[in-house]
């Protein structure tokens, strides 16, 4: 049996109770960790900037709204209940024409505009 006495009271995390924490967009929240990887919350609307991510693959999972991910190919829409793994080093551009909210996975560390820079970059590892 794992000691127990020092851990935290189980609790759900809920992405509606989380996501009502906050208004701003362009700047994901931490909501948990699992080993390397952290869960973020985010609320977008409009364009963002070209990037990539030369480390590591992103994936994005739609909880409310439609997202567009734009290629330098091609895109794809995800509406509520849809996901996709954008690969890593694949340039990419997430367009929300309405508000979308979502939840991305990827590594600790991870910029939200990769190593492009400029005002759209958030602050990191803001949990919530
Ligand atoms: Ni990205």
């Amino acid at each position: 049996m794992p000691d127990m006495t020092k851990s935290k009271k189980p609790a759900s995390i809920n992405f509606d109770q989380k996501l009502s924490l906050f208004t701003d967009h362009w700047s994901p929240k931490v909501i948990a960790e699992m080993n390397d990887y952290q869960f973020k919350i985010v609320k977008i609307k409009g364009d963002f900037v070209w990037h990539d991510h030369a480390d590591t693959d992103e994936t994005f999972i739609v909880l409310e709204g439609i997202l567009r991910i734009d290629f330098r190919d091609g895109a794809v829409t995800l509406k509520e209940g849809e996901m996709y793994v954008v690969p890593k080093g694949v340039e990419h551009k997430p367009y929300a024409e309405n508000e979308v909210k979502m939840l991305l996975i990827e590594p600790k560390g991870v910029l939200n505009t990769g190593h492009e820079g400029g005002d759209r970059t958030a602050v990191n590892d803001v949990w919530i």
